[in-house]
Order: structure tokens, then sequence, then C-alpha cells
């Protein structure tokens, strides 16, 4: 959410920038800007709109620079136009900064900048940080920044210049993510790595409260609280290659072809078929807390907030723990019960998200164990758990998460598989289920080859309903979730998720002829049930749509459209039922012609509350 690159070196910043922003754009994209350090004065553009927008804006038009900051907007406060774009600056334009975060404090400290005499020209948050800065300057950009720092709440990523100071940049970061790139004699700074990685592979997390000072040969880094810090370059294994569209329209298409290769990634090494058990080196100390675990809490938001609830299906039915799935945003606000023996997983895909940092920081607070299930290496909730899986799904772009979901619902089955049979499951069956996990990847392979043809063409014929609704029971009903959730993000058209007994409840009030609904419909347990679901829709005339197992001849008489899955075991079912419906919700955006990888009002990675 909003992405902030700076740069100083030896090229030039615009080119940096530019690029930069263009890879930072799904966190934020609804304006954008540039400040440029020259001899005699900062320049500075600022447009609404996308980056091509300020690309062009100042294409041929730009001074030379080698020190610079950049921003790709989400708007929080003040509408997103070209004046409450970043950068801001102060009073005399001497200092301009990005930010990505929230100063949730800043009408106070507004105030008491305008009775100091500064004047504001924007409706934003940020407006008073340049002003503060300028406030205590005293020739030292470092102290002033860090002075500021002492008096704002809530949450940034910073990056400042400074007229006065011009051979070097000032970055900070508390609660929203920054990332110090090192190269030779230049140094690019950025939210995340996508803005740094074709640049160089050496990088340096700054840590909360962290503040550097960058020269294009040298940095300082001081913690606020403790001193100087020694900076830990490390070197981060990203290529270009995996942040790129690589032919595919979108990367959201991209992103669903790659998940057979994804999902073998996050098996790899994991599986031990001789004891039928999963291997998780990334939590092993702490394997023996979990297996006696009295209690699970898993704690996530959006679509990482669906993993958890099939995660909560999965280890209960395994493992027989007692397991509850929290939204990030309500667990941090009220009074959690973490008694001993409780253990919190936090998931997120981008470690990053604001709600689950701070729902993590609560949870330790409490004094509870916290495991997270993350896919951004090196991320803040990567770092702030006490230990922790990687989902490795590879650097995933498109707005809409697809294979981080898949790659989730895989490390829970390889959880769940791990607690079952320390607790009690034969080793047969820990086999039985390894085989089943084993085929995955080729099942979706092949269903990536044959539903393309189909599922364009079920696009084509709904593309202009208004309504949908999904239908699922057990673990398929976190995937209804999730299949509505890809559809309203994407295409703007209303559908809601609902248990599919649940529909008597209330949707069914909804249901008409011209009312489509997914069924997901698979030969497990509940089958006849959803059955008798379906029998409701149609009697009231709704067209429905299911997914089912493959050979299933029966179902087909029974509804208007139907997808085939193949067959596996029942938890494992979501790895295959979600992927029509990724595709499904993929087709009808792009046949509408909408923004795929930029949804409108939403951002990648949600770093305010
Ligand atoms: C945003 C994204 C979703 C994501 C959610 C949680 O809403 O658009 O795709 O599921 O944040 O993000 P996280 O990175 O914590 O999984």
């Amino acid at each position: 959410m909003c992405g902030i690159v700076g740069y100083i070196g030896k090229d030039n910043a615009t080119r940096a920038l530019i690029s930069g922003l263009y890879r930072l754009e799904y966190r934020g994209y609804d304006s954008a800007g540039i400040a440029l350090l020259t001899k005699d004065n900062i320049f500075l553009k600022k447009v609404a709109g996308r980056v091509s927008e300020l690309d062009n804006a100042i294409r041929d038009r730009v001074p030379d620079a080698s020190i610079g900051i950049a921003h790709t907007r989400w708007a929080t406060h003040g509408v997103p136009n070209d004046i409450n774009a970043h950068p801001h600056t102060d009073c005399e334009k001497r200092f301009a900064v990005v930010h990505n975060g929230i100063i949730e404090n800043y009408r106070t400290l507004k105030k008491f900048l305008e009775k100091k005499g500064h004047r504001f020209e924007t409706d934003t948050d940020t407006e008073v940080i340049p002003h503060l800065i300028e406030e205590f300057y005293d020739n030292d950009l470092m102290s002033a920044v860090k002075k500021a720092c002492s008096y704002f709440k809530g949450t940034y990523g910073l990056a400042i210049i400074s007229l006065a100071n011009p051979d070097c940049l000032v970055v900070t970061r508390m609660g929203s993510p920054l990332v110090i790139g090192k190269g030779k004699d230049e140094y690019i700074v950025a939210s995340d790595l996508a803005a740094i990685i074709s640049y160089t592979d050496k990088v340096i997390y700054l840590n909360d409260g962290d503040v550097a000072e960058i020269h294009p040969d040298r940095l300082r880094i001081e913690s606020r609280e403790f001193g100087p810090v020694a900076p830990e370059i490390e070197r981060v294994t990203l290529s270009l290659e995996q942040i790129e569209r690589g032919g595919y329209k979108h990367f959201m298409l991209k992103e669903i072809y790659e998940q057979p290769v994804i999902l073998r990634d996050t098996i790899r090494g994991r599986l031990n078929y001789e004891e039928g058990i999963a291997r998780l080196h990334g939590i092993a100390n702490y394997i023996e807390k979990l297996r006696d675990a009295e209690r699970i809490i898993i704690i996530a938001c959006g679509t990482s907030w669906h993993a958890g609830l099939i995660g909560e299906y999965m280890i209960e039915s395994l493992a027989e723990i007692p397991v509850e799935v929290e939204y990030s945003s309500e667990f941090r606000y009220r009074r959690p019960v973490l008694k001993k023996g409780t253990i919190c997983i936090v998931v997120s895909q981008s470690g990053e998200t604001a709600d689950t940092l701070a729902a993590l920081r609560e949870a330790k607070r409490h004094g509870a164990t916290v495991l997270g299930i993350c896919n951004v290496v090196g991320s803040s909730i990567a770092r702030e758990t006490d230990a922790g899986i990687y989902i490795h799904a590879g650097p995933e772009i498109g707005v809409a998460s697809t294979k981080a979901f898949m790659a989730q619902i895989m490390t829970f089955a390889l959880l769940s598989l791990l607690l079952g049979r320390l607790r009690r499951l034969p080793v047969d069956e820990g086999r039985d289920i390894i085989n089943a996990i084993r085929r995955i990847p080729d099942q979706i392979q092949s269903l990536l080859e044959e539903l393309p043809g189909q599922i364009k063409e079920l696009a084509r014929t709904f593309k202009d309903h208004r309504n949908f609704l999904y239908l699922g029971r057990g673990y398929n009903f976190p995937v209804a979730l999730e299949g509505a959730l890809k559809l309203k993000e994407i295409s703007y058209i209303h559908a809601e998720g609902y248990p599919a007994a649940e529909m008597k409840h209330g949707p069914i009030a909804l249901i008409d002829k011209n009312m489509p609904v997914v069924v997901i419909a698979i030969k497990d347990a509940i089958y006849d049930k959803v059955i008798s679901n379906i029998e409701e829709i149609r009697t009231r005339q709704g067209i429905v749509i299911a997914v089912g197992s493959e050979g299933d001849s029966q179902l087909k008489k029974n509804v208007d459209h139907i997808i085939y899955v193949p067959k596996t075991l029942d938890h494992l079912y979501p790895l295959l039922t979600i992927l029509p419906l990724q595709l499904l919700a993929y087709y009808i955006a792009d046949f509408r012609g909408l923004d795929v990888d930029k949804p409108r009002n939403l951002a990648k990675s949600v770093t305010v509350e």
C-alpha cells in the first residue's frame, strides 16, 4: 500500500526511480510523484493517475540528478489528486518526503505547526512530516528526522531529501516496510525488493525505529532507541524473470499458471514417505509445543484468512486440536484470552499487512508463541514471529491473490499432516496423504490444459450478470468465500460466498432465473447434502454452475453447467476446486475490459489499518 523508492548514486536518478515505481505500482496506483535534488532547488512533479502518466509528464523535461525520491500512492487522507500526491515539502521547499503509512496524530501536529507559522497546501497526513523536519532542522538532516519521528504516532516508511544536505538521502521506518539495496557507489531504497533487484542483490532490511543516512559510497544506521547499528548485508535470490509478466496478458494469469510449479516448491524436501509425515524445519523447535497445544488461533486478513479457515478444518480433523480463525483487525482490538497452551499462527502473503503485524505483536504482548506462514522472505511478519514456514510461492504481483492462496492451503496440508501424525494418524494414512499431495501439482497442470476453453465460454455467458452466489460446504466453504472474493475484487460484480446450507437463512431470497449460483459439489463426505442444496436452487429457477468430481455423470443432469476436477482426498479438494473459480473470475474481468492486475481501490499490501 503505497510504494516508495529513493536513489542516490552515479546513475540517472530519474531512470532508477521511474522504473522502481513501475515495479511497485501494484502497491497503490491512484497518483504518483517524483522529487529530484538539483543544484539550486528540488524539482517536483506529481500527477493523479498511474505511474505511466507521471512518466509521460516528465519525459524529456527533467533535470539531471543523482539523488531523488518517488512515490506511487494508495490514498488514505486526502483525495487522489495532483496536490495530495507525494512527495510533500516544507514551506521553503528545502525538504521533500515520500511516505508509506499513516501519521495518526497529524491533526495535532498540524495545529502545532500552523501556530508556529507553517503553511499547509494539502489534505494529507504526510505533509506534517517535512514541516516538522523543517522545524527541527539544525544543519543535520538525520538528527532532524530522528527528532520529528519522536513526535509521530502511527506507521511510516520514509525517504527524505534536502537541499541543505545535497549529498545524502535519509530513510527510516516504523511499521511500514523499507529495504536498502547496496550497489557499487549507489544505493536504491524501496518498499520492497521488486524495485531493487535490477540494481543489486545485496540488501539491508531496516528495522523499526532505525534511521539511515545514505551517501553514494557509504551508509550509517542508527536505532532511535539504541544508537549505532552495524548494517547487515543479505543476498537475495529473487530474479527479474519472477517479477515480469513473461508473455502473459496479466500477472494474475501468469500466477494462476505458475501454480503447479510453486506447489512443487512448497512441498519440496518436506515430505517423508517412509514415516508418512511432513517435515517443517522452520518450526522444528516448536513442534512439541504445537503437538501439545490446547488451542491454535489462526490470524489473517483477506485471502490469507480464507486459507486460515481451510487450515482450521484440516488441523481439527487430522490432528484434533481446537482451532479458531480470527480477522487480524478484530483480534488486535479485542481482549483475546490467550491462556498457556494457546499458539497463534499468523498467515500473510506479503508479511507486511498492518493489522496482521499488529495482531502478531498483540499476541506476543500476551506472552503467546506466534508462528508465521508467510510468502515474502525477510518481511516484517516473517522476522517478528517466533518461527515460521515459508510458502515459497515467489513474488505475487497481481493484486488478487491466487498462487499464494494455493501455497498457503498446501502449507496447512503439510502442517496438519505433521500434527496429525504426531497425535493420532497411523503411518499408512500419512502415506496416503503424501501420495495424494504429490499428485496435486500434476492434477492442477492437467486442469490448466483442459479448463480454459470451457471457462472462457462460461465467462462470456455470465460477464454481464450483476450478482453471483458461491456455495460450498466443509473444506469447500472457504473456497466459496474465496471464489466470490476473486470475482468481486477484479470484475466489480457483487458476489457472496456462503456455506451451502446457510443459503436457506437469507440468500435464497435472492435466487431467481437471473441468478448464477456457483456450487462446489464434489464427491466428499457431505456430497448428498450439497445435492439437496442444488435442488433448492433449481426449484427457484436459479442457474447452477457446479464444480464436481470427475466421473460424476449424475450431477451433470441436475445442473446447468458443470466443471469437473479430478479426485483427491476430501481435505485436499480446495487445491483443485479453487482453480476454476480463479479462472472464471479472471476471464469475466478480462471480458469486461477491466484492469485485472490493478483493480480499483485495492492494493496488494495493506500497510495501513
Ligand atoms: C489485501 C490483498 C489480498 C490479501 C490481503 C491480506 O487485501 O489485496 O490479496 O489477501 O491483503 O494480505 P497478506 O499479504 O497479509 O496475505
